[in-house]
C-alpha cells in the first residue's frame, strides 16, 4: 500500500467526452427541487448539479425547476443560484458553461393549501418537454422539512406528475430525517408509496456518496488478502467514529427534536457499519448489494430499551475550547432550550449475532464539538498469540514489556486526510531487536492527483441513471430504525436529570464516562 497507483489526471481527458467515456450519461430529465430557497439547495445541490455539467456528464436540454413558497421571478433564481455555485462549487464557474447550464434553470412558487397548487409546475415541467426535448423524464428532489413530505407525494400522485405515461421516468429523492423513530419511518414508507414505487423512491444518505465510503467495497472485494481475515477470528473489534468540532450551524430547533442519535447514528454510521460488516454481494446491483446490508443490519443483537443505559453513553456539551477559540455549550445555542438534556454524542457497543462477528463488537462514536473533524473506522486485529522477541518494544514512552506490541490496526479514513493506514510492527534499525509500530499510507491526495468529486454530485447522476446502489431501500431504514427506536424507548425512561448534563467540555473527547465504558471491556478508544 504505498502510493504508486496510476495518477489519472495524466490521462487527459476532454470534459465534453469525459460522459461518453465513462458510459454515465443520463437521459435528458428535469430535477425539480422542493425547497429551492433552502440551504441545501444553494450550497449542495445546485453546484453539485453545474460540477456535473462542467464535468460534461449531464444530458443535453437537462433542466432544474426551482419550486418554492416564496415568489421569486427565474431570473433572480439563477442570480442566487449562479452566487450558490461562486460559493459553494466544487469547480470554479466558467462563463460558456455557466450559460448552458442557467438556460435550464426554472423558477415556480407552489401552494399545497390550493387545489390547483402544483397546475403552474406542471405547465412548466410540459413547456421543458417541448422546448428542451426532457421526454417527461422528471425528478423530484425533497429538500423540505420533514412534516411535508408525505402530503407533497400524495399531491404530486394526485395531479398525475408521479407516474409517466409514454416511457418516461418519474422518481423522487428524499432528504434525512426518514422519520423519528420506527413507527414513523414505517408510516412514511406507506404513505410514500401511495404514489411512488419503491423502485422510484431514492433515500439519499450522503455517506453513501463519498467516495471513500465506496471504496470500502473496493478495498474490501477487490482485494484478495483482507476478506479471509475479516472476521471474529483475526479482528478483535471495530470502531467507527464520526467526530465533528462543529456546534450546530444555527440548526437548534432541528436539533433539538433529533439529536446524535437520530442524526448519525441511525443513518451514516449504520450504513457504514452495515459496508464494513457485510457479506460479499455477488455482483454490484442494486438489489444484491443492498440484501447484503440488510442481512448485516438484521444481524444487530437489539438492545432491549432495560439496556439501553448500560450498552450507551449520552453526552451533551458544554462550554469550551476548539482551536484556541472559546466557544458556547449546547444549552447556549440559538433555539436550544435553557435546560435541555439532548444529546450531542453518543457512545455504543453494538454486537453482531452471525458466523462472521460473534464475539467481535463494533464500537460507535459520534458527538459535536470534540477536538476535531475525523470520519474513520478502525479496525483493531487480535494481537500476536505470542511474541519471540523478549521484552525489547521500543514505544514513545520508553521500552515496554512484549505483551504490549500494538496488535495491527487498519483505519479507513473517510474525511479529512482521506486514505488508508496499516499500522505494522517493523524493527528499529540498530544492533538489537528492538521493535516500533510504522504506518503503511495509502493517501488519496498523492495516489490519485484528480480531485474527488462531492457526494452529492455522484448520488444526483446515480438517481438521473436510475441507480439506486447507493440509497438506502425501505428495509434498511426500517431496520436501522429498529435498533435506534429500542434505545430511544430505554433513554425516555431514564432521562438524564438537568443537572446530569453537560458532561463534556467542547473540546473534549466527550464525558468520562465514555472512556470508563470502554475500559470495562479492557479496551481503548482510538487516540487520534
Ligand atoms: C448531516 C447531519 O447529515 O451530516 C449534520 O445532519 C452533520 O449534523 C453532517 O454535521 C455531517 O456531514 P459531513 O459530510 O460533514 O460529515
Amino acid at each position: 500500500m504505498t502510493d504508486t497507483a496510476v495518477d489519472e489526471s495524466r490521462t487527459q481527458s476532454n470534459p465534453l467526452t469525459e460522459g461518453l467515456r465513462q458510459g454515465r450519461i443520463p437521459l435528458p430529465c428535469v430535477i425539480v427541487i422542493f425547497g429551492a430557497t433552502g440551504d441545501l439547495t444553494k450550497r449542495k445541490l445546485v453546484p453539485g448539479l453545474y460540477a456535473l455539467a462542467a464535468d460534461g456528464l449531464l444530458p443535453p436540454g437537462f433542466s432544474i425547476v426551482g419550486a418554492g413558497r416564496t415568489e421569486l421571478s427565474t431570473d433572480e433564481f439563477r442570480a442566487a443560484m449562479r452566487e450558490g455555485v461562486e460559493k459553494h462549487g466544487r469547480v470554479p464557474v466558467r462563463e460558456d458553461v455557466w450559460n448552458v447550464f442557467a438556460d435550464g434553470l426554472r423558477y415556480c412558487s407552489y401552494e399545497l393549501d390550493q387545489e390547483d397548487g402544483l397546475r403552474a409546475l406542471h405547465e412548466i415541467l410540459n413547456e421543458l418537454d417541448r422546448e428542451r426535448g426532457t421526454g417527461g423524464n422528471r425528478i423530484f428532489y425533497f429538500s423540505i422539512p420533514p412534516s411535508g413530505v408525505a402530503a407533497l407525494a400524495e399531491r404530486l400522485g394526485a395531479e398525475g406528475l408521479s407516474q409517466a405515461e409514454g416511457g418516461g421516468f418519474r422518481r423522487m429523492v428524499v432528504e434525512k430525517p426518514f422519520g423519528r423513530d420506527l413507527a414513523s419511518a414505517r408510516e412514511l414508507n406507506r404513505q410514500l408509496h401511495i404514489a411512488f414505487s419503491e423502485e422510484q423512491i431514492f433515500r439519499i444518505d450522503h455517506y453513501l456518496g463519498k467516495e471513500t465510503v465506496q471504496n470500502i467495497l473496493v478495498f474490501r472485494f477487490a482485494n484478495g488478502i483482507f476478506e479471509p481475515l475479516w472476521n471474529r477470528q483475526y479482528i478483535d473489534h471495530v470502531q467507527i467514529l464520526v467526530a465533528e468540532n462543529i456546534g450546530l450551524e444555527g440548526r437548534g430547533g432541528y436539533y433539538e427534536e433529533s439529536g446524535a442519535l437520530r442524526d448519525i447514528i441511525q443513518n451514516h454510521v449504520m450504513q457504514l457499519m452495515a459496508i464494513v460488516g457485510m457479506e460479499a454481494p455477488s455482483n454490484f446491483h442494486a438489489e444484491t448489494v443492498r440484501d447484503e446490508k440488510v442481512k448485516l443490519l438484521r444481524a444487530v443483537r437489539p438492545i432491549h430499551p432495560d439496556d439501553a443505559l448500560s450498552h450507551t453513553v449520552r453526552g451533551e456539551y458544554g462550554p469550551g475550547w476548539i482551536d484556541g477559540e472559546r466557544v458556547r455549550g449546547y444549552r447556549e445555542e440559538e433555539g436550544v432550550n435553557r435546560d435541555s438534556v439532548r444529546e450531542t454524542f453518543v457512545a455504543m457497543k453494538v454486537d453482531i449475532d452471525n458466523w462472521r462477528w460473534a464475539g467481535t463488537p463494533f464500537y460507535l462514536r459520534t458527538g459535536k464539538r470534540l477536538p476535531k473533524r475525523a470520519t474513520e473506522i478502525a479496525i483493531q486485529f487480535r494481537r500476536v498469540p505470542h511474541s519471540p522477541f523478549g521484552g525489547n518494544i521500543a514505544t514513545p514512552v520508553g521500552l515496554l514489556p512484549r505483551d504490549s506490541i500494538d496488535p495491527n490496526l487498519l483505519i479507513l479514513r473517510i474525511q479529512p486526510d482521506e486514505g488508508i493506514t496499516l499500522r505494522v510492527s517493523a524493527k528499529v534499525p540498530g544492533q538489537s531487536m528492538r521493535i516500533r509500530t510504522v504506518n503503511m499510507d495509502f493517501l488519496y491526495g498523492s495516489a490519485f492527483l484528480k480531485e474527488s468529486p462531492e457526494a452529492y454530485e455522484r448520488l444526483l447522476l446515480d438517481c438521473m441513471l436510475g441507480d439506486p446502489t447507493l440509497f438506502a431501500r425501505e428495509d434498511e431504514v426500517e431496520e436501522a430504525w429498529r435498533f435506534c427506536t429500542a434505545i430511544l424507548d430505554g433513554w425516555r425512561a431514564h432521562p438524564p436529570g438537568v443537572a446530569d448534563f453537560p458532561n463534556y467540555e467542547a473540546g473534549s473527547w466527550g464525558p468520562p464516562a465514555a472512556r470508563d465504558f470502554m475500559a470495562r471491556d479492557g479496551r481503548q478508544w482510538r487516540r487520534l
